[in-house]
């Protein structure tokens, strides 16, 4: 089961995961970070920077892109990545990887690759989709896809419209790594805040492992650590069980 642990705040699960990385970090200077977008990592993104690491010789991956957008255009994962990963981290651009380079049709294959090449990814940080979606499988990604092109669904891009001037500019298509790709990571770090994300949560963490929820897939990692607000945490049926097993976590045990 994962290790859920339920905040006071998305300042305090910055902090834990900002933490989590500072403690791969020192052990390993080369670690490789897979990255997420979206809203959710960025309290993370900003305890990180607050704690002025040096993180020259780590590497990053991130988990997804749209298709169709110029690599520059401001809500670009390219753009996104550089502004709130890259810069503000101190990251070396060239160990910094979005997928969606080159022809589309070997994109994924090369992605696939890459994250070989350098060796996996040792700390995945994930937001969740109000559909259940991590990184950009929609319901119904195998349980074993790898990194390819697939097709938003209409709440993802209603949901990401936030970052667009309309509906229609959200791109329809995006290339993703895939749920297999992502349960290679060796810790998975999930976060979620605010009640839109409640029933994803809850069925992700205690539902049936299910393509319809592919955030479900995490229950088929070893080590996942699942942070959460009050109101993300407000449907898990064993809260108080979470709150429990953390008030008694043993000190010698990481995150
Ligand atoms: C982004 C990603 C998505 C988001 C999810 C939640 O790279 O892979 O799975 O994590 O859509 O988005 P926010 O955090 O904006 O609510």
């Amino acid at each position: 089961m994962a290790e859920v642990i339920i905040v006071a705040d998305e300042e305090q699960a910055g902090a834990l995961g900002a933490e989590a990385v500072a403690a791969l970090v020192a052990w390993k200077p080369d670690a490789v970070l897979g990255v997420a977008t979206g809203s959710t990592p960025l309290p993370v993104y900003r305890a990180l920077a607050a704690r002025s690491l040096d993180l020259s010789r780590v590497s990053a991956f991130a988990l997804d892109e749209y298709v169709g957008l110029p690599l520059d255009a401001p809500q670009s994962y390219h753009s996104v990545i550089a502004r709130e990963v890259t810069e503000p981290l101190g990251l070396d651009p060239a160990r910094v990887h979005v997928p969606g380079e080159g022809p589309l049709e070997e994109a994924g294959e090369a992605y696939e690759r890459d994250l070989r090449d350098a060796g996996g990814v040792d700390l995945q940080i994930l937001g969740i989709g109000t559909d259940g979606h991590i990184g950009f499988n929609e319901p119904g990604s195998s349980l074993a896809s790898l990194t390819r092109i697939k097709t938003l669904t209409e709440q993802t891009r209603r949901d990401n419209a936030r970052f667009f001037r309309s509906l229609e500019e959200v791109p329809i298509h995006c290339i993703t790594q895939g749920l297999g790709t992502i349960l290679r990571a060796r810790h998975l770090l999930l976060l979620a805040f605010g009640e839109g994300k409640a029933d994803a949560l809850a069925a992700a963490v205690e539902g049936p492992v299910s393509a319809r929820v592919p955030g479900s897939v995490i229950q088929l990692h070893p080590r996942v650590t699942v942070l959460v607000d009050d109101r993300a945490a407000s449907r898990l049926e064993y809260a108080d069980y979470y709150r429990y097993a953390y008030a008694n976590k043993p000190s010698w045990q990481p995150l």
